[in-house]
């Protein structure tokens, strides 16, 4: 603008100077209009310098502006970038962490191996038991089968329908013990069998046990009475008979949770002392009602060893064990002739095929227990209420398998 102004100013000049040779009055009037038009221009001129400056200071005030933001957002840049660094760093030390991981996580080939080392175990335990069971046969030399039950002796009539007599199989002893019933906490105690059979005989002690039992599947060796405590499900204690105290007890895994023989409703535990030392049979019911057998350390009641065998629980009413090979006795639920139909023998040198089905003499039966005497060879009864006694025979098993 400033360039036109002068320009503009030189051109009025020249005008007003050919404009002076005119007459004089219309030149006043002229000159004062042109004055007036020249005052009105050069208000606007100020006008337009004034709104220029304000233009330009305004400019100014939106540069400072623009330059303040601008400021600001390289702060905010600098910040962004900071957090980005801080941010890749850390994903740096995850993706570190994460390899760590990985490869601390085994590979499968790994997990196979600990498999194959599990296994291994299992197999050198399988052994462990194995040998176990050859050390039972070095320890005791015991290779007696039962080849018949011979004959049959009814002894007295005595108690409840469901009860267990016995004599204590331990070496020397004469004593006939009775537990009639099947929860109780009276023990009769005899000094021999023809003191119990005597028909005014009275029982030379009475032993009163802490706790009831249960079932009918006690035993007695060498004075202590081992049986199922009443109200337990797999309790076992064991009592001194001189005093009545209590001298160990435990707990059998995995037993009580069904009868041991299904037409013996009430015994959940059945015991048994052969000429290896103190047994416990039970059922199980996750192995299919079948019987398992389980040898216990007579003096610790710890657990020695344990044998599923192939024997049904299912009608069934008693059992015994010769020698580590264990007996079951099989009847019907109306009573009638026994039969041991089942086998299983620890050291697998007898097999069920080769041993038939045995009766037992020819009489209605219905046992509630049957215990072997090792030393006797005979088996004590009690058959619905009846005291009796069994003779069997027996033959070594080396010589049948020598044939
Ligand atoms: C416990 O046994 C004793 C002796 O055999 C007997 O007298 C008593 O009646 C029995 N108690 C019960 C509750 O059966
Ligand atoms: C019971 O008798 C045994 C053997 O005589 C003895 O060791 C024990 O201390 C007796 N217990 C009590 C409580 O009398």
């Amino acid at each position: 603008m400033s360039g036109i102004l002068p320009l503009f100013l030189v051109s009025l000049c020249l005008i007003v100077g050919s404009v002076q040779s005119q007459s004089s009055s219309q030149d006043a009037f002229i000159i004062q209009y042109l004055e007036r038009r020249l005052a009105q221009m050069e208000e606007r001129l100020n006008q337009c310098e004034q709104s220029t400056t304000s233009v330009t200071q305004r400019t100014f005030d939106l540069s400072s502006e623009i330059r303040g933001y601008l400021s600001t957002l390289s702060v905010l840049r600098s910040e962004v970038k900071s957090q980005m660094d801080g941010m890749s760093v850390r994903v740096d030390r995850m993706e570190r962490e994460l390899e760590y991981l990985e490869n601390k996580i085994p590979s499968q080939s790994e997990i196979e191996m600990e498999e194959a080392l599990l296994e291994q175990q299992i197999k050198a335990a399988e052994l462990d038991l194995l040998k176990r069971k050859a050390k039972i046969k070095v320890q005791n030399d015991c290779s007696t089968g039962l080849s018949q039950i011979k004959s049959l002796k009814i002894v007295k009539k005595a108690g409840d329908t469901y009860g267990s007599w016995f004599k204590d199989p331990s070496e020397g002893s004469a004593k006939i013990y009775l537990l009639s019933g099947i929860r109780n906490d009276t023990v009769l105690e005899y000094v021999s069998l023809q003191s119990f059979t005597e028909r005014t005989s009275s029982p030379a002690k009475v032993v009163q046990l802490p706790f009831h039992w249960q079932g009918s599947g006690h035993v007695v060796y060498n004075g202590f009475l081992y049986y199922h405590k009443a109200d337990t499900t797999n309790q076992i204690v064991k009592v001194d008979l001189l005093n009545g105290t209590v001298v160990d007890s435990t707990l059998l895994p995995g037993a009580g949770r069904m009868p041991v023989y299904s037409l013996n409703p009430n015994t959940y535990l059945d015991m048994a002392v052969d000429e290896l030392g103190l047994w416990v049979i039970h059922a199980d019911a996750e192995y299919g009602g079948n019987l398992v057998i389980t040898k216990l350390e007579i003096g610790t009641l710890a657990v020695e060893s344990v044998w599923d065998t192939q024997c049904r629980s299912h009608d069934a009413e008693g059992a015994f064990l010769i020698c580590g090979t264990l007996y079951v006795v099989y009847n019907t639920r109306y009573g009638g002739r026994s039969t041991i139909q089942c086998l299983y023998d620890i050291h697998d040198t007898i097999h069920s095929n080769e041993s038939p089905v045995m009766f037992f003499p020819k009489r209605y039966t219905s046992h509630s227990s049957i215990h072997y005497h090792p030393g006797d060879k005979q088996l004590y009864a009690w058959d619905d209420g009846y005291q009796t006694i069994y003779k069997v025979e027996t033959r070594k098993d080396d010589q049948v398998i020598a044939d």
